[in-house]
């Protein structure tokens, strides 16, 4: 089976992407600078540990290895922290890219799966169709928009098919508890209010005032193992039909946050004080997908995205680090 190349598989979706990439015997090559990634995390297949915007050493990668796809996830993720260290963000996020298309063009790389996000989308008060505009309220989601539009650029001049996969908000772990979210500085709802019962202190909910039914945040949470088998299911489409397409991978269900801590409060039976706290930077008040379009193109229907689901492999990891 031919090579594939994912960048940022040391990552938390990444790893799991890996995973099922070599349940199903694909043979691929991990590429992440272990920034946020971790070396004990990409344990399901080679590692070259290298940064995007050193070209020698993709120079050297690509050259030893006739890859046929990229599945490129590496990049800075986080929204508030976009908003002020936006300089690594642009670097790491669109310079990496745009190196990473230099080899994939000068290596006849056939294919890319791209992992983009509903950070493109901006605020929208309804559920989100992949032809909306793009108007994203934050660095992070403006460096995908960029990116996006260069994937769109290089395939257009030369020979390479892309799927853009648009996450909205990966969450949940593996079945067997092998990996995991497992960050140093955890920023993430679900994994801070797990973080909270165990340390017995409030969960912090940002912001009691926006335009949503309590108030809250509402965004749409999609099981890790979803997001993993959207990229097979991509890579495999790609290799069949030479056709180029952006999808939402979500699951069109919207959970505020006072949802989430309340399920999370039934399922673990903890008891969760919450104390309210203003806005965090870059925040829109509702990101929910529409996502008939992966289901009708690609036949794409995700399996374990139930909320329950989500919460519990999200607990039985995390009581499995701590
Ligand atoms: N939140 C709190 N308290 C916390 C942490 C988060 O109230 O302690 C709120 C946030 O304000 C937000 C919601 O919970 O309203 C979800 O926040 P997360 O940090 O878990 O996730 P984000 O929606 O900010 O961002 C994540 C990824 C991005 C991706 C985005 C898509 O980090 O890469 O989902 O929505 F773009």
């Amino acid at each position: 089976m031919s090579k594939i190349l994912i960048t940022g598989g040391a990552g938390y979706i990444g790893s799991h992407i890996c995973k099922l990439l070599k349940k199903n015997n694909y043979e691929f090559i991990v590429l992440d600078n272990l920034s946020t990634g971790k070396k004990k995390y990409a344990k399901y297949g080679p590692l070259k540990i290298a940064d995007l915007r050193n070209k020698k050493s993709l120079d050297r990668i690509f050259s030893k290895y006739k890859f046929e796809s990229v599945i490129h996830l590496a990049a800075k993720c986080l929204v508030s922290e976009s908003q002020e260290k936006y300089d690594e963000y642009y670097d790491n996020n669109v310079v990496g890219t745009i190196n990473l298309l230099d080899c994939i063009v000068k290596y006849k790389v056939k294919n890319i799966v791209f992992s983009s996000s509903c950070a493109v989308y901006g605020n929208k008060n309804k559920k989100i169709r992949e032809n909306l505009k793009l108007e994203p309220i934050n660095v992070y989601g403006e460096t995908k928009k960029i990116c996006e539009e260069i994937i769109k650029t290089y395939s257009n001049t030369y020979k390479l098919n892309y799927v853009i996969l648009r996450y909205f908000n990966a969450a949940g772990a593996d079945i067997e508890s092998e990996i995991g979210e497992d960050r140093d500085n955890e920023t993430h709802l679900i994994p801070l209010i797990f973080e909270a019962i165990k340390r017995k202190r409030p969960v912090n909910v940002f912001g009691k005032n926006y335009d949503t039914k309590d108030k809250t945040c509402i965004r749409d949470y999609v099981h890790v193992l979803d997001i993993a088998r959207a990229h097979l299911k991509s890579l495999r489409f790609l290799n069949k039909n030479k056709k180029s397409f952006i999808f939402n991978l979500g699951t069109g269900f919207g959970l505020s946050v006072l949802d989430i801590i309340s399920l999370i409060s039934k399922i673990t039976n903890n008891k969760i004080r919450i104390k309210f706290a203003s806005r965090r930077e870059g925040d829109p008040s509702f990101l929910v997908a529409n996502s008939s379009k992966i289901r009708n193109k690609l036949k794409f229907e995700n399996k374990f995205s139930e909320p329950k689901v989500i919460i519990k492999t999200a607990w039985q990891w995390f009581k499995k680090i701590n």
